[in-house]
């Protein structure tokens, strides 16, 4: 029986990894590159500056990093398959030398305080056990001064736009993740529930008190596509 947020996060990604760039931006809508792309414009790093990326998956935001900024890149993420995935993507991209993967959990990753110049974190913070504290440990690996940026999917705050949101969450993912594998399926079935959990656990006011409480200044946040995705930023005070 799966304990905990992270043993269910291992559990859900484990069959996901050859096809989760193809499916993720389908299930997004189309949307999730530009949701990347946004995220990666936070960080104020350049070529001489190295990027923790927490939950590399398959590497894509990693390959942002090195494409936006020219920055150097560890990423980490504690799915051996989706690791196994990033590996074989980036031998096929001209950015490999600036990645280097780790396996680890964002709970606790293993580097000395203050080693990285900046920090991403797409679609963590859900499976964190212990937000609170996954935030602290991030803020721990950071210089001062440093920028993390995190994103995640959200629930629309406007009426129509949710219940637009309600019926894809509830109806269209699991359909269209049903149609497309039984591992599919479970992420289809897992999503709404996990995004609405979230939400009402951590609205973004509550969110942005825990990353200032958790060591960051000037904690701004952006919402993307109506709501569907939270951007958050801050700098390690
Ligand atoms: C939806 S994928 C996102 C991957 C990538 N960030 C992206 O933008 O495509 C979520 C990733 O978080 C990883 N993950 C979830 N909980 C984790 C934890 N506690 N520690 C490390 N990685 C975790 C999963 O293994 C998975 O690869």
């Amino acid at each position: 029986m799966v304990e905990t947020r992270s043993e269910r996060a291992r559990e859900l990604f484990a069959p996901l990894g050859p096809t989760y760039d193809r499916y993720a931006r389908l299930l997004s809508l189309g949307q999730d590159p530009r949701w990347r792309r946004f995220l990666v414009s936070r960080l104020p790093v350049g070529p001489d500056e190295v990027v923790l990326d927490v939950a590399t998956g398959t590497a894509a935001v990693a390959l942002e990093l090195v494409r936006q900024k020219a920055c150097s890149v560890v990423g980490v993420d504690q799915s051996q398959e989706m690791l196994e995935e990033a590996r074989r993507r980036l031998r096929l991209a001209a950015e490999t030398e600036r990645v280097r993967l780790v396996e680890a959990s964002a709970g606790e990753v293993p580097f000395e305080d203050c080693s990285f110049d900046g920090l991403t974190a797409a679609y963590l913070l859900r499976y964190l056990d212990d937000l609170p504290a996954g935030l602290r440990e991030l803020a721990r690996v950071l210089r001062p001064g440093a920028t993390a940026a995190a994103l995640d999917f959200g629930v629309p705050p406007a009426t129509l736009p949710r219940a637009a949101w309600n019926l894809y969450v509830d109806i269209g993912l699991p359909a269209v993740g049903g149609a497309i594998s039984p591992g599919w399926r479970e992420v289809g079935r897992f999503l709404g529930t996990s995004i609405r959990e979230f939400d009402a656990r951590f609205p973004l006011p509550r969110l942005l008190a825990l990353w200032r409480e958790a060591g960051f200044d000037d904690v701004r946040a952006r919402r993307l596509s109506l709501g569907g995705c939270t951007v958050v930023w801050g700098r390690r005070a």
